[in-house]
């Protein structure tokens, strides 16, 4: 049965937490949009940089057409996040990696914020702005540790122009890193899907195939969303807000 929306805590998901073994949650830009992180939708309008949408200039064909731009691009939200410290929905996640006795966290965001609040394992599906990879012979290295006047990087070990690690539109998800969630998210009794929106692919099919397989779907977003109708209970309100009183 359908729980209706509300701007409370609902008993009903922290009685089910309460009981749960196995719980996957699945985040996007919302949860540390508390932390001054811009979401790419919502809140009035789409991300624009330099008068390019974020989906061209965070594009395949943009890194074949002009890479140092994609690293202009990519060195201003690296210079925006430098400043940033995880939320409390941060928090609470990382709290919950010894709450549960299987515990799950994947992001959709590269900010690397749940890894700074203590999340030992966090299954980035769609990179980490933090790290760059060779485009030759696939090396990584931490962006920090790079000449930061060489855009594109040259690889430590190859020479060859560096990239940010990160998925980009057109691209596919890092080989094996959805097929972890998927298994995980196949198998949890309890699924949280806190600040997305739940419009990219296959991130946002991991929700559902959650439901399908049995769990018990909760959804934490001031808005409603593509994946509300699915959900068993949608809190409306900020992860911020509603992560720490989930937690007993
Ligand atoms: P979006 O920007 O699409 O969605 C952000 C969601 O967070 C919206 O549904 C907001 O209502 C919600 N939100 C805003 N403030 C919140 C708060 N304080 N607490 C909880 N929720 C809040 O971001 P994503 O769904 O993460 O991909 O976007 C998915 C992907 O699209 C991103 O990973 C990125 C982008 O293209 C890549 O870069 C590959
Ligand atoms: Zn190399």
């Amino acid at each position: 049965m359908k729980t209706a929306a509300t701007r409370d805590t609902p008993e009903e998901v922290r009685t089910r937490l309460r009981a749960a073994r196995s719980v996957f949650v699945l985040t996007g830009a919302g949860v540390s949009a508390e932390s001054g992180v811009p979401t790419f939708r919502g809140g009035g309008g789409a991300a624009v940089w330099k008068g390019m949408p974020f989906y061209e200039i965070s594009s395949a064909g943009m890194v074949e057409r002009d890479l140092p731009e994609v690293w202009a691009w990519f060195d201003y939200r690296r210079g925006v996040l430098k400043t940033l410290r995880p939320n409390p929905a941060h928090a609470t996640l990382a709290r919950w990696q010894d709450r549960f006795a299987e515990f799950t966290l994947a992001t959709q965001n590269v900010d690397g914020l749940h890894r700074a609040a203590g999340t030992r394992e966090v299954l980035e599906l769609h990179g980490n702005v933090w790290i760059a990879r060779c485009m030759s012979c696939r090396a990584r290295a931490d962006v920090r540790e790079l000449n930061d006047e060489e855009r594109p990087p040259a690889c430590p070990d190859c020479g060859s122009p560096m990239r940010p690690d990160v998925v980009l539109f057109g691209e596919v998800l890092p080989a094996g890193v959805f097929e972890r969630a998927a298994a995980r998210a196949a198998a949890c009794e309890v699924c949280l899907i806190v600040g997305t929106s739940a419009l990219v692919y296959p991130a946002a099919g991991l929700p559902e195939l959650a439901k399908q397989m049995g769990a018990f779907l909760v959804e934490v977003n001031p808005e409603r969303t593509h994946l509300s109708a699915l959900c068993d209970v949608s809190i409306k309100g900020r992860a911020g807000e509603i992560l720490p009183r989930l937690d007993d």
